[in-house]
Formats: structure tokens, C-alpha cells, sequence
């Protein structure tokens, strides 16, 4: 990770090297915290960031999933983020706020732990550096809908995605694909997924996935492109017969899928839809398309 300058904590930028926390941090032992990926773009009028309302609007809904009293509203931290990114002095980078339980109060009840809220950014390329991904159902699945509330960002969350992740680490597959608790396909550790069918596109239900925010950029875009986007419970076996399937979200972006446990989609290359929502999403991203105006904004 790059390191930059600032970091805003609890209402000031402080030195990146004095973000410091207690190893007793409540968050640390128990998972309850929430947090955001966010990225800002370069764009001829400076860093644009990319839907930053709709994610610091999840921020506060995953901080109240684990009980949490925000301390900030969201005009406050959506104002704090642009301090933060423009502080760094970056054009463009990843954004990763997060809500946590301090220093001050053990056990498992979180309540009377100081609710913190630290904002870091840095410079993050592409986070799946391949043309397109080849995947590998895990053998965890998804947490359950019931375990938790799970449409949530939550801290702990992710330890179900790290077991995915870990699992893959070294073998020649980039990334997981989770199953829902039914055996249907959920997402990848960090994406959600869509799979190309002529003209119809699918995609997992909202029921046991995290609602991507490039997740509902690109049904926007794909149906303003005349395509017909299906909700709908995907099977593997259903889903490898797609023409083609891509991974979405902040940090993957829009990265198309080569292959699921080894069985290629189409002739192993990017297929033409995959491509085409990749450049729409990287010119709406950039600036570059008026429409998608709505979503950015600009650093000055
Ligand atoms: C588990 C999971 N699913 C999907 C996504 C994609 O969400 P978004 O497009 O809002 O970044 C993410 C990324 O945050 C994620 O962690």
C-alpha cells in the first residue's frame, strides 16, 4: 500500500503515521465495524468520486447494522472524504472509511465502546490485474442471510470472504466465486457477477449477496442499452452456459470472467458485452459521459 499523507480521524486530518489505535479496540476482537471502498477518479477537472453519497449512505446502514450510533451524518462524512482526498493531493485514488468500536470496553456488547470513524485514502490500481479472471467455486459459502445481517459492510463479514480468498491463495485460479446457502451462485469475495445470455443479462438476487453500488451502476447502464437485466437464482451448471460473465464492483471495477472451475466461456477471450459495459463504465467513471454526471463528484 502507498502510503499518503493524511488521514481524517474522528473530525481532523492527522499524520498517516499518528492514525494509531489500543490493540484493546473493541472492532479488533469482535468484527463489529463497517467500512466502505471507494474510488476517485482522474478527470479533467480534477478527482472525481464515484457515487460517494449512495456509499457513505451504506456506511451509516452498516454501522447501524451492528448497533452503532453514527457520529457523523452523512453530509459530514461525505464532506470529509472530499477534505481527505484533496489533502492527499492524489488525482485519483481508493477511499476506505471506516466506523469502529474504540478503546474502553470489552466483552462482547458493544455498547459503551466510543463509536470511531477514521477516513484513509491511497493510490490503488486495478485490484484483479488480468484481462479476464478464471474462477473457482469455494467450498465456503456465503454467510447466511439469518447469521447476520448480511447485506451489510460489515468488519466480521469478512472473514467469510478471506476464507475464500485463502483458500485460491497460490493456486492458478484469481479469484472465488461463494454459493449461496440454496447452491445457487452468491458472488466473489469482493465483486458481485453477471452472466450474458444474447440479449438478457443475470445476475444473483439481492438475497445473499452485498448490493453492489457498480452492481446497480451497471444494470443502469445495461438496460439503458436495451438489454433485459433478470434477478434470479443461478445455478453453476445454468450460469457456464452464459456466452459470457463478468465480475463488478469499486475495487474489481468491471472485469470479465474466463472461465468457472476451469469450464471457458465463449473462446476464452473478453466477449463483446463484457467489453463494452468495461469502456461505458471507465468513460461514466471518468467523466466522460454526461448521463452519469449525477454520480460524481469533483475534488476542485
Ligand atoms: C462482498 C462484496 N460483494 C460485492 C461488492 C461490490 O460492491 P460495490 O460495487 O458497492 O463496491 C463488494 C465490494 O465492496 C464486496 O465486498
Amino acid at each position: 500500500m502507498d502510503k499518503t499523507q493524511w488521514i481524517w480521524f474522528d473530525g481532523e486530518l492527522v499524520p498517516w503515521d499518528n492514525a494509531q489505535i489500543h490493540v484493546l479496540t473493541h472492532t479488533l476482537h469482535y468484527g463489529g465495524g463497517a467500512f466502505e471502498g471507494i474510488r476517485a477518479y482522474e478527470t479533467e477537472r480534477g478527482p472525481a468520486i464515484f457515487r460517494l453519497k449512495e456509499h457513505i449512505e451504506r456506511l451509516i446502514y452498516s454501522a447501524k447494522a451492528v448497533g452503532m450510533e453514527p457520529t457523523f451524518d452523512c453530509d459530514a462524512i461525505c464532506q470529509a472524504v472530499v477534505d481527505t482526498v484533496r489533502q492527499n493531493s492524489l488525482k485519483s485514488c481508493y477511499v476506505r472509511p471506516i466506523f469502529f468500536y474504540g478503546y474502553g470496553k470489552m466483552g462482547i456488547n458493544p455498547k459503551g465502546a466510543p463509536v470511531r470513524l477514521a477516513i484513509a485514502c491511497w493510490p490503488w490500481g486495478r485490484y484483479l490485474p488480468h484481462e479476464a479472471v478464471d474462477i473457482k467455486v469455494s467450498s465456503y459459502i456465503r454467510i447466511h442471510p439469518k447469521s447476520t445481517i448480511a447485506d451489510a459492510k460489515v468488519c466480521g463479514h469478512y472473514v467469510n470472504s478471506m476464507m475464500a480468498v485463502l483458500e485460491l491463495a497460490g493456486s492458478k485460479y484469481h479469484e472465488a466465486l461463494l454459493l449461496d446457502h440454496t447452491g445457487n451462485i452468491a458472488e466473489g469475495p469482493g465483486e458481485n457477477i453477471f452472466f450474458v445470455f444474447d440479449n438478457t443479462i443475470k445476475t444473483p438476487t439481492r438475497n445473499s449477496i452485498l448490493p453492489g453500488i457498480t452492481r446497480s451502476t451497471i444494470i443502469e447502464v445495461a438496460k439503458s442499452h436495451g438489454y433485459t437485466i433478470e434477478e434470479t437464482s443461478l445455478s453453476v451448471e445454468e450460469a457456464c452456459k452464459a456466452q459470457e460473465a463478468f465480475f463488478t464492483g469499486t475495487a474489481a471495477e468491471v472485469t470479465p470472467i474466463r472461465s468457472i472451475d476451469d469450464d471457458v466461456f465463449g473462446d476464452g477471450n473478453p466477449g463483446p458485452v463484457s467489453l463494452k459495459i468495461k469502456q461505458e463504465y471507465q468513460d461514466i467513471v471518468s467523466g466522460k459521459n454526461p448521463d452519469y454526471e449525477k454520480y460524481l463528484t469533483i475534488v476542485e
